[in-house]
């Protein structure tokens, strides 16, 4: 059942006027920015067949329609309320979870609900430029799916905003809508969502490991004493994993296509070009950047921000549930240091190497995708395997950011950095081969661009020729 209500919600938003007419007020400043810095050139006359989240159970979140995307029913959902719930972890353990956002934790709240928030925006900004260069019409509806999912992120984001944090909270959520990734006077607030995404290699790749990073962020609030907060990250935990779906299965295709070229040519790499599939190494170097680029994300290894997020109920590790205490008192954590250019181990107090506990998580899980993307290139015999790069590799924060280092995590000076790094990051070559290969899109149903495979299967069990994406008549 579809609400008939301007913000479909399951917050019961008519019980709050006041909070019902603010975001009334921002619906409108959201749907300029979407049009004007939302997917660029599918604002009118394409419908787009989306999931629409409509409810916040098992079925209501996989309603199915074509959509054109300004007209997408964005809306306010919250994971169903859990009876009694307690805090989780830090000095509040076992008490009452709040309801209302505690006076002392108004600040480092709003700025975690803030920076959560700007990176929602952020990535549709990013990814507008993409659906001109689309390698099939299923692939651009996966894009447009992703990007109308980030923006109900942001309204979830200022829902709390508003609900919480008055005339700040309001002002708040203009700004979210005024920053521009990239932009030089107004960029979004973490540094990665700056970066460009120019390819469907970034963005297969970004959806992979950023969206990953995204994924540990909000499982990380889902422990939050402050259970309205709680409860809307693990809503959009379930529409986070089909982003990281279309980043794993999107390289994995794009493996795929890479095999059989070399398989067709006699399994070598370097002349993969020539039959217009992306060569191992330049699937690699993307690789190489966009998880640099997301390990950044978690924040400095040594960090007292992270400790008092964590004591003070703000923020948990991912999956709290799963220790055997919850307060990290007493541990520590062994973390690599190179001051004056020499290796050295600092013992961390634990709280103050949360960053470090789930950048590991992170790590981990990021190497089973990895290992699935190998499973194809076993599958056609080939010895190659795409791997993770080490962690001090291109890090442009914390205590690796200062010092340069190899995929191997050995360290080398700004010379040896500057002549070797093309092997290992996109080259302005890689990338113009990649713009190459992607310079008209795809809009014929079940039609591929030649440098991919096509998926196993297509969406809401529809053949993968389906007419995804459609001019209307
Ligand atoms: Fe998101
Ligand atoms: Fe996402």
């Amino acid at each position: 059942m579809i609400s008939s209500e301007r913000i479909p919600n399951n917050v019961d938003l008519k019980q709050d006027r006041r909070l019902q007419r603010a975001l009334e007020r921002w619906q409108p400043k959201f749907l300029d920015w979407w049009k004007e810095m939302g997917p660029e050139g599918f604002q009118d006359a394409h419908k787009v067949y989306l999931r629409t989240a409509i409810s916040a159970d098992t079925d209501g979140w996989a309603h199915f329609e074509y959509v054109k995307m300004p007209e997408y029913r964005w809306g306010i959902f919250l994971a169903e309320p859990e009876k009694d719930r307690k805090i989780g972890f830090g000095d509040f353990e076992g008490e009452n979870a709040w309801q209302e956002v505690p006076g002392e934790f108004r600040n480092p709240l709003r700025r975690l609900i803030v920076t959560q928030g700007d990176t929602e925006p952020a990535s549709v900004e990013q990814q507008r430029m993409l659906g001109s260069s689309c390698p099939s019409l299923y692939d651009l509806r996966n894009l447009f799916q992703v990007n109308v999912e980030e923006g109900r992120h942001l309204w979830a984001m200022v829902y709390l905003l508003h609900s919480f944090f008055g005339r700040d909270g309001r002002d708040e959520g203009d700004a979210l809508l005024e920053r521009r990734s990239g932009n030089e006077d107004k960029p979004r607030i973490l540094s990665t969502f700056n970066e460009p995404v120019t390819n469907w290699l970034d963005f297969f790749m970004f959806t992979m490991f950023t969206d990953r990073d995204g994924k540990f962020q909000l499982l990380a609030l889902a422990e939050s004493a402050l259970d309205p907060l709680s409860r809307t990250t693990r809503f959009m935990l379930t529409e986070e994993a089909h982003h990281m779906f279309v980043g794993e299965t999107g390289i994995a295709r794009a493996v795929d296509r890479t095999c059989q070229v070399m398989k067709e040519i006699g399994g070598v790499s370097e002349d993969v070009r020539k039959h217009g599939a992306i060569d191992l190494p330049t699937i690699q170097k993307h690789l190489n950047l966009w998880f640099s680029l997301s390990l950044d994300l978690f924040g400095g290894e040594i960090s007292s921000n992270a400790a008092s997020y964590f004591a003070n109920g703000l923020k948990g590790r991912v999956y709290e549930g799963k220790y055997d205490e919850h307060k990290a008192l007493d541990g520590v954590y062994h973390i690599d240091r190179f001051d004056d250019g020499k290796l050295s181990t600092e013992e961390v107090p634990l709280r103050n190497a949360l960053n470090e506990v789930h950048r590991d998580a992170y790590v981990a899980d990021c190497e089973k995708g990895v290992k699935r993307w190998n499973r194809v290139l076993e599958k056609y015999g080939m010895s190659d395997r795409l791997s993770l790069p080490h962690r001090r590799f291109n890090r442009a924060t914390g205590l690796y950011g200062a010092f340069h280092f190899d995929p191997a995590g050995n360290m080398m000076t700004e010379e040896e950095w500057n002549a070797r790094k093309d092997e290992w990051l996109p080259s302005p070559d890689d990338k113009a081969y990649i713009n190459s290969l992607q310079a008209r899109p795809i809009f014929e149903p079940g039609k591929m661009a030649n440098w991919i495979a096509p998926p196993r299967r297509g969406i809401n069990n529809l053949p993968i020729d389906f007419e995804y994406v459609r001019v209307e008549e």
